[in-house]
């Protein structure tokens, strides 16, 4: 082998040394770890009730497209409680806020038909951020100890894994 192939392989081999290095460095700190996500002063989950510009997207989205079945003050539809066919309400009276937001994020997207529910999925219809904003708005909406137990109810759900 000539000095100039030895040398070729050499800095080939140490190019694929480094970039594996840099990129297992990076990903130490992209992965979002459960125990910084339920730090403390610092709400776990996705949803942003406080983001006002966020909240006022998400109040318009709802309006077009969630008020027609869950009611346009998140009541629900009349006879919810005893149907589980009619839309629930989001309201602090419903089970909304018993649910981490990955879980109410998964619902909104794929909707619940394909497991024989009657919630239609919103995955084509709306951007990720527009399903944030929705949620986030009607989580603006809760009382402050509804809040307050949706963000332990996150982070436990965060801490689990
Ligand atoms: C066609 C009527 C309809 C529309 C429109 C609709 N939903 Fe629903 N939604 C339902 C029904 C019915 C359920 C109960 C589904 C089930 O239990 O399988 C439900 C359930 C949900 C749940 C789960 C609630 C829980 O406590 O488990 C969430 C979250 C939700 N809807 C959010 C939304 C949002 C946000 C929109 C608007 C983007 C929306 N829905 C539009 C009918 C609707």
């Amino acid at each position: 082998m000539s000095v100039a192939k030895v040398l070729t392989v050499g800095m080939l081999v140490a190019g694929i040394a480094l970039v594996g290095w840099i990129w297992l460095r990076k990903g130490e700190g992209l992965v979002p770890l459960p125990a910084q996500m339920a730090a403390p002063g610092r709400a776990a989950g996705f949803l942003r009730p406080h983001d006002a510009a966020l909240v006022a997207l998400g109040r318009q989205i709802y309006a077009r497209a969630c008020a027609n079945c869950h009611g346009v003050n998140l009541e629900g539809q009349a006879g919810w409680r005893t149907n589980p066919r009619l839309a629930p309400a989001h309201d602090a009276s419903g089970h909304t806020w018993h649910h981490p937001d990955a879980l109410l994020l998964q619902v909104v997207r794929a909707g619940t038909m394909g497991k024989g529910g009657a919630m239609p999925g919103f995955g084509d219809v709306l951007s990720e951020r527009e399903i944030l904003a929705v949620l986030s708005y009607i989580k603006s909406r809760w009382p402050e100890r509804i809040r307050e137990a949706h963000d332990a109810i996150n982070a436990r759900a965060a801490g689990s894994g």
